[in-house]
């Protein structure tokens, strides 16, 4: 019997020689589960986030979706490019993670080639075009190449290119860190609808956590490599336990407080840079 959970992280440790990034975090995510990590810059985020895609091997520990352990090697190609179909992350820089050779529908075709196999071409055709409508790339912006486009209409390839696979759960690393105000709002309700109309599995990595707040159900806080303080989102932000989350939560805007100085905050990082 499987799991109810997709996703499973239990006490997963990552050393990059003499720096433990990842001290035995342990984690869960129930289907259709939304979870926020936050946490200061090189708490671990990344790392864990890495860890759960496949890309780096935890030190120790174990992580299983769908009942299946992934913390070993993948032992064939169907297995490596099931784990990857798994689980899809958008990262936060789409100007090094996009090729700038592809226009975002021969991006997507791709994927769809490699994850869809079932689809002919016609379909193929059919589910590119449906997918950017989705994230809402019209006919320029999907025959264009990166460069030809802004930071918000690449993410947007991105989300779309992460959504070709089918995947169970989407992991986006900082997503809309490096888009402005507007644009992030804009990618924020995508997000929002995508979630509600499909029922996708979300880890959503941020800095910010009027971020988290706005797309999550739960949350877990990070700081040096450990989780320290984990619970429903709303509640967290209601009632910090962790003096740390406290700090994060004071730092950031609050429903009912107006948005007059949004504007000037430069930086998602700098809020928060308590340490
Ligand atoms: N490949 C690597 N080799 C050595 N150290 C690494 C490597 N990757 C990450 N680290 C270290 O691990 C720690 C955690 O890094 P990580 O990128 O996971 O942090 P983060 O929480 O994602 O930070 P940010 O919010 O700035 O993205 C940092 O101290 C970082 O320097
Ligand atoms: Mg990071």
């Amino acid at each position: 019997m499987a799991s109810e959970n997709i996703l499973e992280v239990s006490g997963v440790v990552k050393r990059f020689g003499r720096v433990t990034a990842v001290r035995e975090v342990s984690l869960e995510l129930p289907r259709h589960g939304s979870l926020g990590i936050v946490g200061e810059s090189g708490s671990g985020k990344t790392t864990l986030a890495n860890m759960i895609i496949g890309r780096l091997r935890p030190s120790s520990g174990t992580i299983t979706v769908l009942g299946r352990d992934r913390s070993a090697p993948a032992r064939s190609a169907a297995e490596r490019r099931r784990r990857a179909r798994e689980v899809q992350m958008v990262f936060q820089d789409p100007y090094s993670s996009l090729d700038p050779r592809y226009t975002a529908e021969q991006v997507i075709a791709e994927v769809l080639g490699i994850h869809r196999a079932e689809l002919d071409r016609s379909a193929r055709r059919d589910r590119v075009i449906e997918l950017c409508d989705l994230v809402g790339l019209d006919t320029r912006q999907r025959t264009s190449r990166p460069g030809a486009l802004s930071g918000g209409q690449m993410q947007r390839i991105a989300i779309a290119r992460a959504l070709a696979a089918n995947p169970e759960v989407v992991i986006l690393d900082e997503a809309v860190a490096a888009l402005d105000v507007s644009i992030q709002a804009q990618i924020l309700n995508l997000l929002t609808d995508i979630r509600v109309e499909f029922g996708t599995t979300f880890i959503l990595i941020s800095h910010d956590l009027a971020v988290v707040r706005h797309l999550t159900e739960d949350v877990v806080v990070m700081q040096s490599g450990q989780v320290i303080e984990r619970g429903r989102t709303a509640e967290v932000l209601r009632d910090p336990q962790h003096p740390y989350t406290r700090q994060l939560r004071d730092s950031v805007p609050r429903p009912g407080w107006v948005p007059t100085h949004r504007a000037d905050i430069p930086e998602p990082t700098s809020s928060i840079q308590v340490m």
